[in-house]
């Protein structure tokens, strides 16, 4: 077998090993056997080295116009348009999410790409009058300076996009922790903004544990913002550990995301987003369907409906494009869906379908574990109010929409929802009163797209709204206020035009 490859960090424009010489191999999750690299195991002093590198191009790159900081955007978009099917074949193999959702996910960083490109012309700032003649104001948007990107396993291409690029075009310097379970798509993209031609120091990729990496970029001085998506005990940990230095942090977390079923629903719709919702990525997503909140007159027929549409799903290898899940990403995820599992049995639930690990000869070398549907859960169970991240969903019946409603919004996560009825007064209400920062109406939970704010409220998140919506910007600049004062003597405001 061919030497595994041994990929390094990437700082002020080189690749270099860390400074302990430690790495790590990253295997696939499909098949514990396959090796697709080594990354390093990276120390304190490589993220030490990292953010000098970003503060002194940060210097520089804030000074570029933003139209030609967009320049190496659009090309960068290029460059993921030719190598989609590449770099989708790769992350299937790196965190075993289907093909065609891994192409979906490189898709996500193109549309990225070119829509935040297009903000470098844009951008907009405001102008307003003055209370006093002869004077103008205006407000615009000035970069934070250094941002830490702390990114998850489960969108290893799209997520880190979603932050990297509007740093970038609002002028920022970065320093990119990609997932240890994902490092390779991150590393793709890092390569792409080192190909385009970015000057050094601008984009850094340091790869490595949560704790030593994302710990050292947290305490760091010199790092203003922290972007982060994960789960929400170390976001709440990010946050802390922000306070102490006074940076911004954005946070992206946890979900409990319910699609309510009506009963004027159209149930085909309703248990096709459903199954999309509840397993496409093997259930990790943050927006994933976990529960599934149906009205008891369409209860028992929704349920056999969707126990028989998932029955049918094809587990297996990511890259066999007939299969409709792949693996979990590791061992620790799988462990702790069985965990979940264990407890809705002891809290009394009985899985309909699933729920125990799949072990034949075919599954033996990767962490395969099937749709598990629960039915007939008590709202009040751990398992409808944990995010459990895995292929694992609660049905839970209702008698009204005021009910449905009651019970979705009885989380603290308030991430994505969804809604499937055929009555406008009935979807509107819904969108209006789901307490979550996304809802869709008769679709899934999950297929955000990437010119519209993504985030959620609750522990979900902390305000801040990503993806590549103007609201990312908000993330990713300051605002400036300037007054310029024409008139040629003091003018004092509030005092001298009253
Ligand atoms: C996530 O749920 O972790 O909305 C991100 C979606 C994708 C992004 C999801 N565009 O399903």
């Amino acid at each position: 077998m061919a030497e595994a490859k041994a990929y390094r960090n990437f700082i002020d424009g080189e690749w270099i090993e860390s400074s302990s010489g430690a790495d790590r191999p990253h295997r696939s999750p499909a098949d514990r056997s396959e090796v697709l690299g080594t990354f390093q195991d990276s120390q304190a002093a490589d993220v030490e080295a990292a953010v000098e590198a970003a503060a002194r191009a940060f210097k520089r790159w804030r000074l570029v116009p933003a139209p030609k900081r967009a320049e190496y955007l659009f090309r960068m978009a290029e460059i993921l348009v030719r190598r989609k099917e590449e770099y989708a074949r790769e992350m299937a193999r790196e965190m075993g999410k289907p093909l065609r959702e891994a192409r979906g996910d490189v898709q996500e960083a193109i549309d990225v790409c070119y829509y935040i490109a297009g903000e470098g012309r844009r951008m907009f700032g405001f102008t307003t009058p003055s209370e006093l003649p002869n004077k103008a104001c205006y407000a615009t948007r000035m970069p934070v300076g250094v941002c830490a990107l702390i990114t998850p396993w489960n969108f290893p291409m799209a997520i880190p996009s979603w932050k990297l690029v509007p740093a970038l075009v609002c002028g920022n310097a970065v320093v990119l922790k990609p997932a240890t379970d994902a490092p390779l798509s991150a590393y793709h993209l890092v390569k792409i903004a080192q190909e385009v031609g970015l000057p050094r120091g601008v984009v850094n990729y340091v790869t490595g544990s949560g704790e030593t990496v994302g710990g050292a970029l947290l305490r760091h001085p010199k790092t203003t913002l922290v972007s982060f998506t994960g789960s929400s005990e170390t976001g709440r940990q990010v946050s802390l550990a922000c306070a102490d230095t006074f940076k911004r942090a954005s946070l992206e977390m946890g979900g409990k995301n319910a699609q309510i079923v009506m009963d004027d629903a159209r149930l085909d719709l309703a248990v096709d987003g459903a199954l999309w919702g509840a397993f496409a990525t093997a259930g990790q997503r943050c927006t994933a369907t976990s529960r599934i909140i149906v009205h008891r007159k369409v209860h028992d027929e929704f349920v056999r409906r969707f126990v028989e549409r998932a029955t049918a799903l094809k587990v297996g290898d990511p890259l066999d494009e007939s299969n409709d899940m792949g693996p979990l990403v590791s061992e620790t995820q799988l462990k702790r869906v069985m965990d979940y599992v264990q407890i809705g049995r002891d809290e009394g639930a009985e899985p309909a379908l699933g729920g125990v690990r799949l072990t034949k000869s075919e599954y033996g070398r990767g962490w395969y574990f099937p749709p598990t549907i629960f039915t007939g859960v008590d709202p009040k169970m751990r398992i409808a109010r944990e995010e459990i991240f895995g292929p694992v969903v609660c049905v839970i019946p209702a008698d009204s929409l005021e009910e449905a409603l009651a019970i979705a919004n009885d989380s603290v996560y308030g991430l994505s929802s969804s809604i499937y009825t055929q009555d406008v007064n009935r979807a509107f209400a819904a969108a209006r009163d789901l307490e979550a920062g996304i809802t869709y109406v008769n679709s899934s939970t999950i297929g955000a797209e990437t010119h519209l704010p993504f985030g959620g409220t609750g522990r979900t998140g902390n305000g801040h709204r990503e993806g590549a919506a103007t609201t990312a910007l908000e993330i990713f600049t300051e605002w400036k206020t300037v007054y310029v004062d024409y008139s040629g003597r003091l003018q004092k405001a509030q005092i001298d035009n009253n």
